[in-house]
């Protein structure tokens, strides 16, 4: 596996493979890699010629006051599952080699971006348009592969790459989830115990509305208070937002019609985590 950190060597060795006729898949990461990125490597793999893989903790994507300091890293590690999972490329450029001094250019997607995390993080998605630009940009793969925990970053990255034209397929992969239902994230690292107990309740409650919707239910307020209540039960669990989406607008939804996103995100402690589950008619 080649790990590559600056911007033109990445280019070349791109541009490389696409001589010699190689289909590049891509999988963008922020690293401290679980089994759901690897699942997005296995697809990549199967999808692709040649596999490239990013880390970069991108600080534009974070608000003042989250958790861009704190947030995990371990890149020998990563390194190791990356070679693991038959990488070609590691790509791992410096926040100054992505912003050097006096950058100013930004991607703004907009309808897409105003509900859900768009509203409780405002700047969020432009700085995750921007790096995504930027990566696609360097690594111009021709497919690229993202997880639907983060269901709006995939509508916002498949808007972007429409609307500008890029010459890059995006897909998304199921949701990856530990044995008692939780989704896996980099930041289940910071629960405690107690927290990580209380962080079942989100799978819980998305089920819960999910099996009212399976008895036939369509009602968004009555989805919506089913999910709550389970929420509700656990004092330590604050939830941020509990919203039915359209799935490709991220349009909020009175009723379900054929289907629609059920969309999760709670602060536990100083933890905020998301999740979501697809309700959708059989
Ligand atoms: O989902 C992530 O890890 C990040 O938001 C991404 C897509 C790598 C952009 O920084």
């Amino acid at each position: 596996m080649k790990v590559i950190e600056s911007i033109k060597e990445m280019k070349e060795a791109s541009q490389a493979l696409r001589a010699e006729g190689k289909k590049i898949a891509f999988v963008p990461t922020m690293g401290y890699l679980h089994e759901g990125h690897l699942s997005l490597m296995r697809k990549g793999r199967e999808v692709g010629d040649a596999l490239i893989v990013s880390i970069f903790v991108n600080p534009t994507q974070f608000g003042k006051g989250e958790d861009l300091e704190r947030y995990p890293r371990d890149i020998e590690r990563d390194k190791e599952l990356c070679k693991g999972e038959g990488v070609d490329i590691l790509f791992v450029p410096s926040v100054r080699e992505i912003y050097p001094e006096n950058y100013q250019t930004y991607v703004d997607v907009e309808d897409v971006t105003k509900n859900l995390c768009g509203t409780s993080r405002p700047g969020h998605f432009r700085g995750v348009a921007t790096v995504v630009t930027k990566l696609f940009n360097i690594v111009r793969p021709d497919i690229a592969i993202f997880g639907e925990k983060d269901f709006q970053q995939l509508a916002v990255i498949k808007r972007l790459a429409l609307d500008l034209n890029m010459d890059v397929e995006v897909i998304g992969m199921p949701i990856f989830r530990e044995s008692d239902g939780l989704a896996m994230s980099s930041r289940n690292n910071y629960l405690s115990q107690e927290e990580r107990g209380a962080a079942r309740s989100i799978y819980r409650a998305l089920r819960r509305a999910k099996e009212v919707f399976d008895e036939g239910e369509r009602s968004a307020g009555v989805l919506l208070n089913e999910a709550r209540r389970v929420l509700e039960i656990c004092p330590l669990i604050e939830p941020e937002y509990v919203k039915l989406a359209d799935m490709g607008t991220m349009e909020y939804v009175d009723r379900v019609e054929e289907e629609a996103l059920l969309a999760i995100a709670v602060r536990i402690g100083k933890t905020r985590l998301i999740d979501n589950i697809i309700l959708r008619k059989m």
